[in-house]
């Protein structure tokens, strides 16, 4: 009881972020384990209590490593430690200890994570190279005395491939010399040309580049930002890539945008462009999002994936900062979207990210039902043994040969609460309406928008695939090349998912309908 206290006084003095508050109440467990209403099946969240963003993705000796933000003392945002998860698949996790804890120095914010292959920091060995943490120290009483410095840039290095860290003596190894309010979530990479590490951090409308050869003695290179472009940035993230088919290479730069996303709130925008080692140029003149929903923020790659694999793997926060805090479950708050495989692709001299689920996740699909060759007018009800919170769709439509000027995807309960997704021909978009997703209207924020992405319906062919979880559907069209994610709560789960044509008919060649097994078993474990 007086841990319960002292948590409410501490959380409601210094942890109440961005004026979300409510109640501190440790929650009852009102159903077993995983079971949950509301409790994703197959995307990562904590067993308990408050995550936010992914943080030090790496991978090393056959482990996926993921940690994040978390509070383990509520399910609101508080005192900030580095979770801890691992995977062999980065479907099946496995939950770790913390791994970081809030010290003298402050919290534990956003970062990165990388193996120090060559020990070039020297604080592990030749044979047994040290994995360095490069995070936040967010110092409260800092913030609360207006200082303006309370951000600055620590490490941590592990010498067991990331289970224990020791926080490296001489924190911070950046310090916030310019007074700079906003000034975190640094993430390294190693760029080959001048045999440097790279780090890039956000600071308030733009992001910083540092580089060093050690890993603690850091050099400020540049800054990067859009001209007149006032909004936070946050959670930087800078990698190469390959165009897809070419040899060709570009530099991509992510951001998270913390206000005013097209969906309003937040959401993950990217650049792409040239890195020189000093200096990033954007090809584009604004961002582009990697994701068009509401609920895909913070998104950051996985270092040091094996280079026979080559794949770009990442993973986002499946919420929003403008009602993170007050969505409808009980034990935890938030998961993670599935890990997404980038890919860098040109099209008429326009280059863009496409994103897809990792093609590990199709181990998780069940018998599956193909349909061919349907003509939907108004709307059929799909049949079958799979369950409408717990399955992936595949459809495939024959634009030509459709008339109707808007078809879709309904998801619903026998209590009329709903999400529908619709393509409109005419207006050259299409809409996500969770506006009626729940009668149980726990944030105006949630439910105030249609959400919406401009989509092009000049192909012969639209590829719709939909991967709904418990509280999530993730949208991907035509293999990636617009990715969609949106959260909902409804008060029971939806049971019926139904194809919509309006004013015409939709054409659609084929849909394959997969259900999904969990990733937890009964008893609350992993499958
Ligand atoms: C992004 C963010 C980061 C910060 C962290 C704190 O969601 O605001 O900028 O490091 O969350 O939890």
């Amino acid at each position: 009881m007086i841990l319960i206290v002292m948590t409410a006084i501490f959380v409601s003095i210094f942890g109440c972020k961005k004026n979300h508050r409510e109640e501190i109440a440790i929650h009852p467990r009102t159903q077993s384990l995983y079971q949950e209403i509301h409790r994703p099946q197959f995307h990562f969240t904590p067993e308990s209590n408050w995550m936010n963003d992914p943080n030090g993705l790496y991978y090393h000796k056959g482990k996926y490593h993921l940690f994040y933000q978390y509070f383990p003392d509520s399910i609101v945002w508080g005192p900030m430690h580095w979770g801890h998860a691992e995977s062999n698949d980065l479907l099946h996790w496995k939950h770790l200890p913390i791994a970081l804890f809030p010290d003298s120095l402050g919290y534990i914010f956003s970062g990165g994570a990388i193996v120090d292959k060559n020990n070039t920091s020297k604080l592990g060995t030749n044979d047994n190279p040290p994995i360095i943490a490069t995070f936040t120290h967010h110092n409260i009483a800092g913030e609360k005395a207006k200082t303006n410095d309370f951000q600055k840039q620590s490490i941590a290095y592990s010498l067991d491939g990331g289970y224990e860290w020791i926080k490296y003596a001489g924190n911070p190894v950046i310090p916030n010399t310019q007074k700079i309010k906003d000034f975190r979530d640094p993430k390294v990479v190693w760029h080959e040309p001048s045999q440097k590490w790279i780090l890039v951090l956000a600071a308030y409308d733009r992001v910083k580049f540092y580089a060093s050869a050690n890993l603690i003695d850091w050099e400020f290179l540049s800054d990067f930002g859009i001209e007149g472009d006032k909004r936070l940035w946050e959670c930087p993230d800078l990698f190469p890539m390959n165009v897809v088919g070419t040899n060709e290479h570009k530099w991509v730069l992510i951001v998270s945008i913390q206000k005013n996303a097209p969906n309003d709130g937040t959401a993950t925008s990217y650049f792409i462009g040239e890195f020189d080692g000093t200096v990033f140029k954007s090809e584009v003149e604004n961002q582009e999002w990697l994701d068009w929903g509401t609920d895909n923020y913070a998104f950051i790659t996985w270092n040091n994936v094996p280079k026979d694999d080559g794949r770009i793997l990442g993973i986002g926060w499946m919420s929003n900062w403008q009602y993170a805090q007050i969505v409808p479950t009980e034990n935890w708050r938030s998961a993670m979207t599935l890990p997404r495989e980038l890919t860098l692709v040109k099209s008429k001299s326009k280059y863009s990210l496409h994103s897809l689920p990792i093609r590990e996740f199709q181990a998780l699909r069940g018998a599956s039902i193909a349909l061919n060759q349907l003509e939907i007018i108004g709307e059929k009800v799909l049949e079958g043994s799979f369950s409408a919170s717990q399955v992936e769709l595949d459809i495939t439509v024959n634009l030509k040969k459709t008339t109707a000027n808007s078809f879709g995807i309904k998801l619903q309960n026998e209590l009329g609460e709903n999400i529908l997704i619709k393509f409109d021909k005419r207006e050259g978009k299409m809409f996500v309406d969770r506006t009626n997703s729940s009668t149980h209207k726990f944030s105006e924020d949630f439910f105030k928008n249609i959400h919406s992405a401009p989509i092009g319906f000049e192909k012969e062919k639209m590829n719709i695939r939909l991967i709904i979880d418990a509280a999530s559907v993730e949208i991907f069209i035509n293999n990636g090349e617009l990715s969609f994610t949106s959260i909902f709560f409804p008060s029971e789960e939806f049971n019926t998912i139904s194809l919509l044509a309006n004013d015409g008919t939709c054409n659609i060649i084929n849909a394959e309908i997969h259900p999904l097994k969990s990733i937890w078993n009964k008893k609350g474990e992993e499958n």
